[in-house]
């Protein structure tokens, strides 16, 4: 299985947004593929419940925990047929939590916007990440990608890429700040759900993030097991992709 986190300690960095946009186009591909939010917000729980029947299912997994207490929800499952299984991160994560959020994941995506303050607070996540995550030592991928870009010439993107540029991990694309990934959010969509002309840029702008994911499957899709997620209830066969919602 395909296990992608999408992280950032930085609230608002476009974390959601990727996850959705990524998780839809595979879903869009005919790949199994799931949504485990450890966002108490629900961001990604909640697009889930807006998305139209007559699209590709995706299965949803509530990690986060119920509110007013640490433990995880026990609906934090994901079947054990699922292919593509894409990881919406919250806020802050650090510690125990990081740690067992890199543990679930081969690749780690890290979406950054163009702003001192986030830029700054993308610097020490990302030393986190690495030390307290335990990402250094473990042989999961790491890469970068700016979102929310209005214009290449800003001095906060031109600051933004010399930062990106400067880490020794891939940066992979600059996503832009767009109409469309609003109205995506709003209707439980991804860019590749909808029209194709009018998503031309945006789905351009997101392919390089496939491409470097498409590593993972050596022989276009073909799938192989992996251990590195724990199934949480590995003994149900449970088909949760067939039928409808
Ligand atoms: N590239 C983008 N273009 C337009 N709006 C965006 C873009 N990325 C994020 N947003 C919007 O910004 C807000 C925060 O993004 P979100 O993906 O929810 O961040 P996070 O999950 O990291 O908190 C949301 O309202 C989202 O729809
Ligand atoms: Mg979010």
């Amino acid at each position: 299985m395909l296990s992608l986190l999408v992280i950032n300690s930085k609230g608002g960095s476009g974390k959601t947004t990727v996850t959705t946009n990524i998780a839809s186009y595979y879903a869009g591909k005919g790949l199994k593929t799931a949504i485990m939010d450890y966002d108490p917000q629900g961001s990604s729980m909640q697009w889930l419940n807006a998305r139209p029947a007559h699209l590709q299912r995706i299965h949803g997994a509530n990690a986060a925990p119920a509110k007013g207490t640490a433990l995880r929800s026990m609906k934090a499952w994901v079947p054990n047929e699922t292919e593509v299984l894409v990881i919406d991160a919250p806020a802050g994560a650090e510690g125990l939590l990081l740690k067992e959020l890199v543990r679930k994941a081969n690749y780690i995506l890290i979406p950054v916007a163009p702003s001192p303050i986030d830029i700054r607070a993308t610097a020490n996540f990302i030393r986190d990440l690495l030390l307290v995550g335990g990402a250094r030592t473990s042989t999961v991928k790491i890469a970068v990608v700016a979102n929310r870009v209005r214009s290449h010439s800003t001095t906060a993107y031109v600051a933004l890429e010399r930062f990106l540029n400067s880490l020794k991990l891939p940066f992979l694309t600059s996503i832009s700040d767009s109409e469309n990934y609003l109205h995506a959010a709003q209707n439980g969509e991804g860019v590749f759900d909808m029209d194709e002309m009018a998503t031309a840029s945006e789905r351009q702008e997101l392919m390089p993030v496939m491409r470097w994911l498409q590593g993972y499957f050596p022989n276009r899709f073909g799938v192989r097991a992996d251990d590195k997620v724990v199934s949480l209830e590995s003994s149900m066969k449970y088909s949760a992709y067939r039928g409808g919602k």
